[in-house]
């Protein structure tokens, strides 16, 4: 049901069969269906009632990535809704526009729910993406991507236990919303292609087969000022990123892929041509800086590997509190991967309950892509990046390491904010 000022929605999670490969189905877990979910729409200001049902013979909970709201409602590890249980989650739309996603967060199974498929999409829109012209008509210019790496048995299930990683599970073959070699019908027009890594633990490094150039608009929390010309953007685990690709000069027959590296994640295909040519907004959002003058600075040092993976020297407990922050106060954390004689990975460092922003990499400027609106920022080997956090709403917040095997191990803390 809905009208301007509510929406409801109700998300199950439940095990069904999906059928990726020829021959049998694969045992799988979905929102409101064998696979992934459905795509929850709702509007700045809007209040949303969500019914959330787990249907699954374990616990679970429904976390909103990216989500602006009390953690009560949050989802994470303190909130497990059991077999048979409902938990009703209500809340009002206090953010941009933006594309966000949501998963289970229960511990420590985290990384095998999200494996088997638990996993939805979020759009929040506002006054500002109504009136932006850009590509809108979802499944027509406008796309989302959850892009995911699976591995299978013979007998045609995935095999998690059996590629198993304490450092993240990597799958042999790249699944783009559920499909293997996925392809979409377009015009030779501007398209739109929301992307999600939604995998364990894969970064992916996404550009067009032919070099070409592409712009992003938005990053996790929003759109950026100006959208961004590059040629590739990576992506790591939990991180979106939103772009517009140009097929105005190719014509019907034509197909334009999207890759990674050597692999194809998205083949667009275009079969109709059309002289209504939309021209990229110069300007596409208005974002404050953050003030961050006198602010304390709070120290969060990334390191250890496999089942070692800890913060500040400490393993996620439920019961510790590890920093303090008050609501609507900023600080400035100083996130540091330490590299250490066992090895040295990428973190993709998450925080719960809001959306921050990057204010150096290694002291420099991060680059323009970065400078809108983010909830999971990568941390590479040796560097330490500087964020801009401010809480907007109270309760006991998450952050951790996006790798979903190093949260399940640990690689987890939690901020109170009061
Ligand atoms: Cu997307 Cu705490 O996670
Ligand atoms: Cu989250
Ligand atoms: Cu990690």
């Amino acid at each position: 049901s809905e009208s301007d000022s509510e929406i409801t929605y109700t998300v199950t999670a439940q095990a069904g069969e999906t059928a990726f490969l020829e021959g049998k189905t694969t045992q799988t877990l979905g929102y409101n269906g064998s696979y992934l979910g459905p795509v929850l729409v709702v509007n700045e200001g809007q209040e949303v009632h969500i019914k959330t049902e787990n249907q699954l013979s374990e616990a679970t909970s429904f976390h909103w990535h990216g989500l602006k709201v009390p953690s009560d409602i949050d989802g994470g590890p303190h909130h497990p809704v059991g077999p048979n249980e409902t938990m009703q989650v209500d809340f009002t739309v206090n953010q941009e526009a933006a594309t966000l996603w949501f998963h289970p967060h229960a511990l420590r199974t985290t990384a095998e729910q999200v494996y088997a498929g638990l996993a939805g999409l979020i759009f929040v829109e506002d006054d500002n993406s109504d009136q932006l012209n850009l590509p809108k008509d979802y499944g027509v210019n406008d796309f989302p991507l959850i892009v995911q790496d699976r591995s299978f048995d013979a007998d045609n299930q995935f095999d998690y236990a059996g590629t198993y990683d304490p450092d993240g599970t990597y799958g042999d073959t790249l699944l783009v919303n559920g499909t293997i070699n996925p392809y979409v019908e377009v015009k030779n027009e501007l398209v739109r292609l929301r992307l999600v890594n939604g995998s364990n633990a894969r970064n992916y490094t996404f550009g067009l087969e032919n070099g070409a150039v592409f712009h992003q608009i938005a990053s996790d929390g929003g759109f950026l000022e100006q959208p961004v010309a590059l040629k590739s953007v990576t992506l790591t685990p939990g991180e979106r990123a939103e772009i517009i690709v140009d097929l105005s000069s190719y014509g019907k027959g034509d197909t334009v892929k999207l890759m990674d590296g050597d692999a194809t994640v998205l083949a667009l295909n275009v079969t109709e041509e059309t002289d209504a040519q939309m021209a990229l907004p110069e300007t596409l959002n208005a974002i404050p800086e953050m003030t961050t003058q006198g602010a304390a600075v709070q120290q969060f040092t990334l390191s250890g590997m496999s089942f070692m993976v800890n913060i500040n020297g400490n393993q996620f407990d439920m019961d510790r509190i590890d920093t303090e922050q008050s609501l609507n106060e900023t600080v400035i954390w100083e996130v540091h991967n330490a590299q250490d004689m066992m090895g040295s990975m990428v973190h993709p460092f998450h925080i719960h309950g809001v959306q921050f922003q990057v204010l150096s990499r290694d002291g420099a400027e991060p680059p323009q892509n970065e400078q809108g609106w983010k909830d999971t920022i990568a941390v590479y080997p040796g560097e330490t990046v500087r964020l801009a956090v401010t809480f907007p709403e109270k309760g006991v917040f998450m952050y951790h390491c996006h790798i979903l095997e190093h949260e399940d191990n640990g690689m987890m803390g939690q901020v109170s904010v009061q």
